[in-house]
Protein backbone atom coordinates (compact mmCIF):
# COMPACT_ATOMS: atom_id res chain seq x y z
CA UNK A 1 0.00 0.00 0.00
CA UNK A 2 1.08 3.37 -1.00
CA UNK A 3 2.30 5.37 2.20
CA UNK A 4 2.12 9.33 2.15
CA UNK A 5 4.72 10.66 3.90
CA UNK A 6 4.83 14.27 4.66
CA UNK A 7 6.00 16.28 8.51
CA UNK A 8 2.71 15.56 9.75
CA UNK A 9 3.35 11.72 10.06
CA UNK A 10 3.02 8.64 7.57
CA UNK A 11 -0.58 7.16 6.37
CA UNK A 12 -1.52 4.68 4.36
CA UNK A 13 -3.82 5.83 1.63
CA UNK A 14 -5.65 4.73 -0.87
CA UNK A 15 -7.69 5.94 -3.52
CA UNK A 16 -11.90 4.86 -4.07
CA UNK A 17 -13.86 2.79 -4.86
CA UNK A 18 -10.80 0.41 -3.46
CA UNK A 19 -8.99 -1.51 -6.23
CA UNK A 20 -6.34 -4.17 -5.86
CA UNK A 21 -3.21 -3.15 -7.30
CA UNK A 22 -4.86 0.74 -7.82
CA UNK A 23 -2.04 1.89 -10.12
CA UNK A 24 -2.61 6.11 -9.07
CA UNK A 25 -1.89 7.30 -6.17
CA UNK A 26 -4.66 8.76 -3.81
CA UNK A 27 -2.72 12.37 -3.43
CA UNK A 28 -0.84 14.62 -5.35
CA UNK A 29 2.39 17.13 -5.20
CA UNK A 30 0.01 19.74 -4.47
CA UNK A 31 -1.09 17.79 -1.37
CA UNK A 32 2.60 17.57 0.16
CA UNK A 33 2.94 20.99 -0.89
CA UNK A 34 0.17 22.44 1.06
CA UNK A 35 0.87 20.21 4.18
CA UNK A 36 4.51 20.89 3.98
CA UNK A 37 3.21 24.64 3.96
CA UNK A 38 1.37 24.15 6.84
CA UNK A 39 4.08 22.69 8.70
CA UNK A 40 6.29 25.26 8.38
CA UNK A 41 3.89 28.44 9.02
CA UNK A 42 1.71 26.47 11.53
CA UNK A 43 -1.89 26.61 12.08
CA UNK A 44 -3.64 29.53 13.13
CA UNK A 45 -5.22 29.07 16.71
CA UNK A 46 -7.34 25.91 17.21
CA UNK A 47 -9.94 27.74 15.11
CA UNK A 48 -12.26 26.02 12.97
CA UNK A 49 -10.55 24.48 9.78
CA UNK A 50 -12.30 24.08 6.50
CA UNK A 51 -10.68 21.67 3.86
CA UNK A 52 -12.43 21.74 0.25
CA UNK A 53 -12.33 19.27 -2.70
CA UNK A 54 -9.67 16.68 -0.66
CA UNK A 55 -10.20 13.82 -3.43
CA UNK A 56 -9.46 10.63 -0.60
CA UNK A 57 -8.17 12.43 2.80
CA UNK A 58 -5.14 13.26 1.63
CA UNK A 59 -5.23 16.38 2.81
CA UNK A 60 -8.05 15.54 5.81
CA UNK A 61 -6.58 12.34 7.02
CA UNK A 62 -3.24 13.93 8.12
CA UNK A 63 -5.14 17.01 9.36
CA UNK A 64 -7.51 14.89 11.68
CA UNK A 65 -6.45 15.64 14.91
CA UNK A 66 -7.51 19.23 14.16
CA UNK A 67 -11.54 17.68 13.84
CA UNK A 68 -11.80 19.40 10.21
CA UNK A 69 -15.06 20.02 8.14
CA UNK A 70 -14.08 17.87 5.04
CA UNK A 71 -16.70 19.53 2.28
CA UNK A 72 -16.67 17.45 -1.08
CA UNK A 73 -19.60 16.99 -4.12
CA UNK A 74 -18.41 13.65 -4.65
CA UNK A 75 -19.84 10.61 -2.56
CA UNK A 76 -16.49 9.12 -3.47
CA UNK A 77 -14.20 11.31 -2.26
CA UNK A 78 -16.59 11.11 1.47
CA UNK A 79 -16.10 7.59 1.52
CA UNK A 80 -12.69 7.47 0.44
CA UNK A 81 -11.76 9.63 3.44
CA UNK A 82 -13.79 7.51 5.70
CA UNK A 83 -12.03 4.31 4.35
CA UNK A 84 -8.43 6.12 4.81
CA UNK A 85 -9.33 7.15 8.35
CA UNK A 86 -10.32 3.83 9.05
CA UNK A 87 -7.03 2.71 7.73
CA UNK A 88 -5.40 5.26 9.81
CA UNK A 89 -6.91 4.16 12.83
CA UNK A 90 -8.84 7.37 13.15
CA UNK A 91 -11.93 8.03 14.56
CA UNK A 92 -14.68 8.56 12.07
CA UNK A 93 -15.91 11.45 14.41
CA UNK A 94 -12.34 13.27 14.10
CA UNK A 95 -13.82 14.40 10.78
CA UNK A 96 -17.29 16.38 9.78
CA UNK A 97 -18.20 15.95 6.04
CA UNK A 98 -20.19 17.86 4.13
CA UNK A 99 -21.83 17.97 0.86
CA UNK A 100 -20.67 21.06 -1.52
CA UNK A 101 -24.77 21.87 -0.75
CA UNK A 102 -24.09 22.26 2.69
CA UNK A 103 -22.06 24.66 4.93
CA UNK A 104 -19.93 24.84 8.03
CA UNK A 105 -21.64 25.77 10.90
CA UNK A 106 -20.04 29.83 12.28
CA UNK A 107 -16.43 31.40 10.88
CA UNK A 108 -13.19 29.31 9.91
CA UNK A 109 -9.89 30.56 10.92
CA UNK A 110 -8.23 28.68 8.18
CA UNK A 111 -9.86 27.19 4.32
CA UNK A 112 -7.92 25.16 2.52
CA UNK A 113 -9.44 24.36 -0.96
CA UNK A 114 -7.67 21.89 -3.30
CA UNK A 115 -8.50 23.25 -7.13
CA UNK A 116 -11.36 21.27 -8.76
CA UNK A 117 -11.74 20.29 -12.37
CA UNK A 118 -14.34 22.74 -12.63
CA UNK A 119 -14.19 26.17 -12.29
CA UNK A 120 -18.10 26.67 -12.05
CA UNK A 121 -17.60 24.40 -8.84
CA UNK A 122 -15.19 26.57 -7.19
CA UNK A 123 -16.79 29.75 -8.48
CA UNK A 124 -20.02 28.57 -6.73
CA UNK A 125 -18.06 27.18 -3.57
CA UNK A 126 -16.01 30.86 -3.04
CA UNK A 127 -19.71 32.35 -2.87
CA UNK A 128 -20.78 29.89 -0.56
CA UNK A 129 -17.66 29.99 1.59
CA UNK A 130 -17.77 34.09 1.71
CA UNK A 131 -20.42 34.09 4.96
CA UNK A 132 -18.10 31.70 6.59
CA UNK A 133 -15.00 33.53 6.49
CA UNK A 134 -14.16 36.45 8.86
CA UNK A 135 -11.06 39.32 8.29
CA UNK A 136 -8.02 36.76 9.40
CA UNK A 137 -9.31 33.73 7.86
CA UNK A 138 -6.47 32.56 6.30
CA UNK A 139 -7.33 30.43 2.48
CA UNK A 140 -4.79 28.63 0.69
CA UNK A 141 -5.86 26.89 -2.33
CA UNK A 142 -3.32 24.11 -3.75
CA UNK A 143 -3.34 22.23 -7.06
CA UNK A 144 -1.16 21.28 -10.26
CA UNK A 145 -0.28 24.15 -11.96
CA UNK A 146 -1.51 23.00 -15.16
CA UNK A 147 -4.76 23.34 -13.52
CA UNK A 148 -4.16 27.01 -12.09
CA UNK A 149 -4.86 29.22 -14.50
CA UNK A 150 -5.19 32.97 -14.74
CA UNK A 151 -9.29 32.58 -14.48
CA UNK A 152 -8.82 30.77 -11.38
CA UNK A 153 -6.86 33.03 -9.70
CA UNK A 154 -9.80 35.86 -10.76
CA UNK A 155 -12.28 33.89 -9.17
CA UNK A 156 -10.67 34.04 -5.68
CA UNK A 157 -9.64 38.02 -6.08
CA UNK A 158 -13.46 38.90 -7.37
CA UNK A 159 -15.33 36.91 -4.37
CA UNK A 160 -12.58 37.15 -1.84
CA UNK A 161 -10.39 39.60 -2.01
CA UNK A 162 -6.56 40.62 -2.91
CA UNK A 163 -4.45 36.99 -3.39
CA UNK A 164 -1.05 35.51 -4.83
CA UNK A 165 0.35 32.17 -5.52
CA UNK A 166 3.87 31.03 -4.62
CA UNK A 167 6.17 29.39 -6.51
CA UNK A 168 6.02 25.66 -8.11
CA UNK A 169 7.11 22.73 -6.75
CA UNK A 170 7.10 19.36 -8.08
CA UNK A 171 4.51 21.38 -10.73
CA UNK A 172 2.19 22.16 -8.22
CA UNK A 173 1.48 25.70 -6.80
CA UNK A 174 -0.36 27.14 -3.65
CA UNK A 175 -2.75 30.27 -4.02
CA UNK A 176 -3.19 32.65 -0.92
CA UNK A 177 -5.76 34.38 -0.98
CA UNK A 178 -7.15 37.01 2.10
CA UNK A 179 -10.75 37.63 2.68
CA UNK A 180 -11.70 41.53 1.95
CA UNK A 181 -15.00 42.45 3.51
CA UNK A 182 -15.45 45.59 1.89
CA UNK A 183 -15.72 43.63 -1.35
CA UNK A 184 -19.37 43.35 -3.02
CA UNK A 185 -18.49 40.08 -5.44
CA UNK A 186 -22.62 40.33 -6.01
CA UNK A 187 -24.43 36.54 -6.30
CA UNK A 188 -23.85 33.40 -7.39
CA UNK A 189 -24.32 32.52 -10.74
CA UNK A 190 -25.60 29.08 -10.07
CA UNK A 191 -27.89 27.15 -10.33
CA UNK A 192 -28.45 27.23 -14.13
CA UNK A 193 -30.96 26.92 -16.24
CA UNK A 194 -32.19 26.12 -19.44
CA UNK A 195 -35.46 25.08 -21.66
CA UNK A 196 -35.53 21.51 -23.31
CA UNK A 197 -37.19 22.01 -26.64
CA UNK A 198 -38.88 19.00 -27.19
CA UNK A 199 -40.93 18.83 -23.37
CA UNK A 200 -40.80 22.63 -22.54
CA UNK A 201 -38.92 21.15 -19.23
CA UNK A 202 -36.65 23.84 -17.08
CA UNK A 203 -34.03 21.86 -16.57
CA UNK A 204 -31.98 23.39 -13.49
CA UNK A 205 -28.53 22.69 -12.99
CA UNK A 206 -26.27 23.22 -9.82
CA UNK A 207 -22.66 24.27 -10.62
CA UNK A 208 -20.09 21.54 -11.23
CA UNK A 209 -23.21 19.04 -12.89
CA UNK A 210 -22.37 18.06 -16.21
CA UNK A 211 -23.75 20.09 -19.24
CA UNK A 212 -25.33 22.53 -16.73
CA UNK A 213 -25.84 24.97 -19.44
CA UNK A 214 -27.07 23.06 -22.42
CA UNK A 215 -28.20 19.57 -23.22
CA UNK A 216 -24.98 17.72 -24.22
CA UNK A 217 -25.07 16.54 -27.75
CA UNK A 218 -24.58 13.24 -27.04
CA UNK A 219 -27.77 13.33 -24.56
CA UNK A 220 -29.72 15.29 -27.17
CA UNK A 221 -29.33 11.98 -29.21
CA UNK A 222 -30.14 9.76 -26.52
CA UNK A 223 -33.35 11.69 -25.95
CA UNK A 224 -34.79 10.51 -29.68
CA UNK A 225 -34.12 7.30 -28.90
CA UNK A 226 -35.67 6.32 -25.53
CA UNK A 227 -37.78 3.55 -25.45
CA UNK A 228 -41.62 4.34 -24.84
CA UNK A 229 -43.93 2.41 -22.52
CA UNK A 230 -47.42 2.15 -20.85
CA UNK A 231 -46.15 -0.58 -18.64
CA UNK A 232 -45.48 -0.73 -15.03
CA UNK A 233 -41.94 -0.88 -14.74
CA UNK A 234 -38.63 0.48 -12.84
CA UNK A 235 -36.23 2.94 -14.78
CA UNK A 236 -32.41 3.70 -13.88
CA UNK A 237 -31.29 6.91 -14.92
CA UNK A 238 -27.72 5.89 -14.31
CA UNK A 239 -24.86 8.31 -13.93
CA UNK A 240 -27.91 10.48 -13.79
CA UNK A 241 -26.15 14.52 -13.76
CA UNK A 242 -29.71 16.70 -14.14
CA UNK A 243 -31.42 14.22 -14.26
CA UNK A 244 -33.10 15.06 -18.29
CA UNK A 245 -32.67 11.45 -19.56
CA UNK A 246 -34.92 10.32 -16.62
CA UNK A 247 -37.38 13.01 -16.74
CA UNK A 248 -37.66 12.59 -20.28
CA UNK A 249 -38.47 8.84 -19.83
CA UNK A 250 -40.86 9.35 -17.27
CA UNK A 251 -42.53 11.73 -19.36
CA UNK A 252 -42.25 8.82 -22.31
CA UNK A 253 -43.43 6.44 -19.69
CA UNK A 254 -46.15 7.60 -17.60
CA UNK A 255 -46.64 4.36 -15.67
CA UNK A 256 -42.74 4.00 -15.05
CA UNK A 257 -41.21 4.20 -11.35
CA UNK A 258 -38.05 6.34 -11.66
CA UNK A 259 -34.63 5.64 -9.87
CA UNK A 260 -31.64 8.50 -10.55
CA UNK A 261 -28.42 7.81 -8.94
CA UNK A 262 -24.75 9.48 -9.48
CA UNK A 263 -21.73 10.34 -7.09
CA UNK A 264 -22.38 13.68 -7.32
CA UNK A 265 -24.84 15.85 -4.79
CA UNK A 266 -24.97 18.30 -6.97
CA UNK A 267 -26.51 16.18 -9.83
CA UNK A 268 -28.94 14.37 -7.24
CA UNK A 269 -30.28 17.15 -5.86
CA UNK A 270 -30.79 19.45 -9.57
CA UNK A 271 -32.03 15.71 -10.98
CA UNK A 272 -34.19 15.92 -7.85
CA UNK A 273 -35.27 19.18 -8.67
CA UNK A 274 -36.22 18.68 -12.34
CA UNK A 275 -38.03 15.63 -11.61
CA UNK A 276 -40.20 16.98 -8.78
CA UNK A 277 -40.85 20.50 -11.17
CA UNK A 278 -41.84 17.88 -13.95
CA UNK A 279 -44.01 15.56 -11.71
CA UNK A 280 -44.99 17.21 -8.89
CA UNK A 281 -45.00 14.04 -6.01
CA UNK A 282 -45.06 11.20 -8.61
CA UNK A 283 -42.69 8.45 -6.77
CA UNK A 284 -39.06 8.19 -7.58
CA UNK A 285 -35.90 7.67 -5.63
CA UNK A 286 -33.08 9.86 -5.92
CA UNK A 287 -30.03 8.08 -4.43
CA UNK A 288 -26.56 9.96 -3.97
CA UNK A 289 -24.19 6.74 -4.86
CA UNK A 290 -20.74 4.65 -6.35
CA UNK A 291 -22.77 3.52 -10.15
CA UNK A 292 -25.60 1.33 -8.84
CA UNK A 293 -24.84 0.10 -4.98
CA UNK A 294 -27.78 -0.54 -3.17
CA UNK A 295 -29.94 -0.68 -5.79
CA UNK A 296 -31.43 -4.63 -5.54
CA UNK A 297 -30.16 -6.98 -7.69
CA UNK A 298 -32.86 -7.98 -10.40
CA UNK A 299 -35.02 -4.86 -9.80
CA UNK A 300 -34.84 -3.12 -13.16
CA UNK A 301 -36.25 -3.15 -15.98
CA UNK A 302 -34.39 -0.26 -17.98
CA UNK A 303 -31.24 1.47 -16.86
CA UNK A 304 -30.34 4.06 -18.86
CA UNK A 305 -26.58 5.76 -19.06
CA UNK A 306 -24.78 8.24 -20.50
CA UNK A 307 -21.36 6.88 -19.00
CA UNK A 308 -18.55 9.09 -17.76
CA UNK A 309 -15.29 9.35 -18.92
CA UNK A 310 -13.24 10.72 -16.19
CA UNK A 311 -13.15 10.78 -11.96
CA UNK A 312 -11.64 14.25 -11.56
CA UNK A 313 -8.43 14.25 -13.88
CA UNK A 314 -8.32 10.89 -14.45
CA UNK A 315 -9.42 9.72 -17.74
CA UNK A 316 -10.64 6.13 -18.78
CA UNK A 317 -13.16 3.72 -18.97
CA UNK A 318 -13.44 1.85 -15.71
CA UNK A 319 -16.04 3.60 -14.34
CA UNK A 320 -17.99 3.08 -17.80
CA UNK A 321 -17.01 -0.84 -16.98
CA UNK A 322 -17.87 -0.97 -13.54
CA UNK A 323 -21.15 0.65 -14.42
CA UNK A 324 -22.23 -1.72 -16.96
CA UNK A 325 -21.16 -4.76 -14.57
CA UNK A 326 -23.18 -3.08 -12.13
CA UNK A 327 -26.43 -2.74 -14.41
CA UNK A 328 -25.61 -6.75 -15.45
CA UNK A 329 -26.37 -7.62 -11.90
CA UNK A 330 -29.61 -4.88 -10.73
CA UNK A 331 -31.40 -5.57 -14.25
CA UNK A 332 -34.40 -8.56 -13.96
CA UNK A 333 -33.93 -11.29 -16.35
CA UNK A 334 -35.11 -10.10 -19.89
CA UNK A 335 -34.06 -6.35 -18.63
CA UNK A 336 -31.98 -3.64 -20.66
CA UNK A 337 -29.53 -1.60 -20.75
CA UNK A 338 -29.74 1.51 -23.06
CA UNK A 339 -25.90 3.73 -23.24
CA UNK A 340 -25.13 6.18 -25.25
CA UNK A 341 -21.77 6.92 -26.23
CA UNK A 342 -19.03 8.59 -28.72
CA UNK A 343 -18.28 5.98 -31.43
CA UNK A 344 -14.95 5.48 -31.10
CA UNK A 345 -15.24 4.43 -27.51
CA UNK A 346 -16.21 1.25 -29.08
CA UNK A 347 -18.85 0.92 -26.18
CA UNK A 348 -20.57 -2.06 -28.13
CA UNK A 349 -17.52 -4.81 -28.02
CA UNK A 350 -17.59 -4.41 -24.24
CA UNK A 351 -21.71 -4.94 -24.27
CA UNK A 352 -21.57 -7.68 -26.16
CA UNK A 353 -18.65 -9.63 -23.95
CA UNK A 354 -20.40 -9.14 -20.72
CA UNK A 355 -23.90 -9.76 -22.20
CA UNK A 356 -23.64 -11.82 -24.57
CA UNK A 357 -25.33 -9.43 -26.69
CA UNK A 358 -25.69 -5.97 -28.18
CA UNK A 359 -27.38 -3.80 -31.11
CA UNK A 360 -27.54 -0.16 -32.26
CA UNK A 361 -30.70 1.58 -32.05
CA UNK A 362 -29.20 4.54 -33.69
CA UNK A 363 -26.00 6.12 -34.57
CA UNK A 364 -24.78 9.54 -36.22
CA UNK A 365 -21.53 10.79 -37.30
CA UNK A 366 -20.22 10.64 -33.84
CA UNK A 367 -22.55 8.97 -31.60
CA UNK A 368 -24.07 5.85 -30.89
CA UNK A 369 -27.43 4.56 -28.86
CA UNK A 370 -26.55 0.84 -28.28
CA UNK A 371 -29.02 -1.98 -26.46
CA UNK A 372 -28.44 -4.91 -24.61
CA UNK A 373 -30.39 -7.26 -22.82
CA UNK A 374 -29.89 -9.59 -19.71
C1 LIG B 1 -21.55 12.04 -19.04
S1 LIG B 1 -22.36 12.51 -17.55
C2 LIG B 1 -24.07 12.17 -17.97
C3 LIG B 1 -25.06 12.96 -17.16
C4 LIG B 1 -26.52 12.85 -17.64
N1 LIG B 1 -26.96 11.48 -17.61
C5 LIG B 1 -26.65 13.44 -19.04
O1 LIG B 1 -26.71 12.66 -20.00
O2 LIG B 1 -26.66 14.68 -19.15
C6 LIG B 1 -21.90 11.20 -16.44
C7 LIG B 1 -22.42 11.31 -15.03
O3 LIG B 1 -21.92 10.19 -14.28
C8 LIG B 1 -21.64 10.62 -12.96
N2 LIG B 1 -20.69 9.69 -12.32
C9 LIG B 1 -19.34 9.65 -12.44
N3 LIG B 1 -18.84 8.65 -11.71
C10 LIG B 1 -19.88 8.04 -11.09
C11 LIG B 1 -20.00 6.96 -10.19
N4 LIG B 1 -18.93 6.29 -9.78
N5 LIG B 1 -21.23 6.62 -9.76
C12 LIG B 1 -22.34 7.31 -10.18
N6 LIG B 1 -22.28 8.35 -11.03
C13 LIG B 1 -21.08 8.71 -11.49
C14 LIG B 1 -21.11 12.03 -13.14
O4 LIG B 1 -21.22 12.77 -11.91
C15 LIG B 1 -22.00 12.55 -14.27
O5 LIG B 1 -23.14 13.21 -13.76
Amino acid sequence: MDRLIVPQGTFPLRRYPRQTRDPLRAWDAADEYLLQHLFEEGLPGSGPLLIANDAFGALTVPLARHRPWMLSDSFLAHRGTEANLADCALPPESVRLLTSLEAPEGLCDLVLIKIPKSLALLEDQLFRLRPHLHPGTRIIGAGMAKAIHTSTLALFERILGPTTTSLARKKARLIFSSPDPALDPGTSPFPLRFRLEETGDLIVSHAGVFSRERLDIGTRFFLDHLPASSEEQTIVDLGCGNGVLGVTAARRNPRAHLVFTDESFMAVASAEENFRAAFGERQAQFRVTDALAGIPRGSADLILNNPPFHQENVVGDQIAWRMFREAKEVLREGGELRVVGNRHLGYHVKLKRLFGNCTVVAGNAKFVVLKTRR
